[in-house]
């Protein structure tokens, strides 16, 4: 067994005929950050509802710390923190009134807890200022403040920046990260941004359409942001025999008869150019190009991509 702290095996849910998440099997590892990465409807909040038990699977496993979720939630649920919807706080309050209240419910006993939660997402304790003025950042900070007051080892996060302006957004990504690193807090958190995804995870889950179409190591998925020179001509095979023969290059591909793609960059544009013009191949086009992270989740989801 794996040291991962949510395993899901084939997990499904449908609504009715509709499949909203269809055999999903996610790993998230045991001290990481987990990213899940899909458009608005792809069944992000659903697999997390599932996994916390605020809805039912259809079918499917979860594991959760190494353990059945269903046969083991009075001891698992305790150990997780979450934000899936804005929890409901009371407007008329201020946030440490606020998580007073809900410490007592959880029946938190630590007498720093509120203090030390409230720090850690850089609110004030014991400031006057009542909820409904709160700025949609604070709120959110509250939020999590809230999820982690009980000191959870596995912290489940649905689009907490949703809605952020981009100062707001760095300043919750950076405390996350910290969460991870220093109080060794593993952590699946939602988004459908690619950016905010790719700058936080580690593991990278993309979902379309209730599928997880793939699921890697931040690092390899990087590894397909590759370079390559684009030529489009006249005739691909022959100008690849040109370009074995003349100029050693065998890292290519052909697309089709009149595109071909050399990743090997660091040749000489122009000199291919000349020699596959003397050469009687008609090239409208060369030029160096850098497929982004954004265009293979493009790629992958059918063309629309995901921000
Ligand atoms: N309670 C529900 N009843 C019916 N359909 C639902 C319900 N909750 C979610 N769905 C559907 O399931 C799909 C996945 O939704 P959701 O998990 O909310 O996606 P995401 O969080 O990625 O935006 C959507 O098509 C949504 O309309
Ligand atoms: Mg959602």
């Amino acid at each position: 067994m794996k040291d991962y702290v949510i395993e899901t095996k084939n997990l499904t849910k449908k609504f009715d005929k509709q499949v909203a998440v269809n055999n999903v099997s996610i790993h998230v590892h045991k001290g990481k950050i987990y990213g899940l990465l899909g458009r608005n409807g792809a069944g992000k909040t659903t697999i997390m509802k599932m996994i916390l038990g605020l809805t039912s699977a259809t079918s499917g496993k979860i594991s959760v710390f190494g353990k059945n979720i269903k046969k083991n939630a009075k001891h698992i649920y305790p150990r997780i923190g979450a934000i899936i919807e804005t929890p409901g706080f009371y407007p008329n309050l201020t946030g440490t009134e606020n998580l007073k209240i809900f410490a007592k419910l959880r029946g938190i006993t630590r007498k720093d807890a509120i203090k030390h939660a409230l720090d850690i997402v850089g609110l004030k304790y014991n400031d006057k200022k009542i909820f409904s003025k709160y700025s949609l950042g604070m709120k959110q900070r509250l939020g999590i403040a809230n999820a982690i007051m009980h000191e959870p080892e596995l912290l489940i996060l649905d689009e907490p920046t949703n809605g952020l302006d981009p100062i707001g957004i760095v300043e919750i990504r950076k405390f996350i990260k910290n969460l991870c690193l220093e109080k060794e807090i593993s952590i699946l958190i939602s988004s459908h941004i690619l950016t905010e995804i790719e700058q936080l995870a580690d593991t990278i889950g993309i979902l379309h359409n209730g599928n997880l179409l793939e699921e890697s190591n931040y690092k390899d998925l990087k590894k397909r942001n590759r370079k390559y020179i684009m030529i489009n001509l006249s005739s691909a095979s022959k100008a690849a025999r040109i370009l074995e023969q003349q100029f050693n290059i065998f890292d290519y591909d052909i697309e089709d008869d009149t595109s071909i793609r050399i990743y090997e960059t660091d040749k000489d544009i122009a000199k291919i150019n000349k020699v596959l013009t003397i050469s009687n191949i008609e090239v409208s086009n060369i030029r160096n190009c850098n497929d982004s992270l954004e265009d293979y989740f493009k790629k992958i989801t059918g063309g629309e991509g995901i921000a």
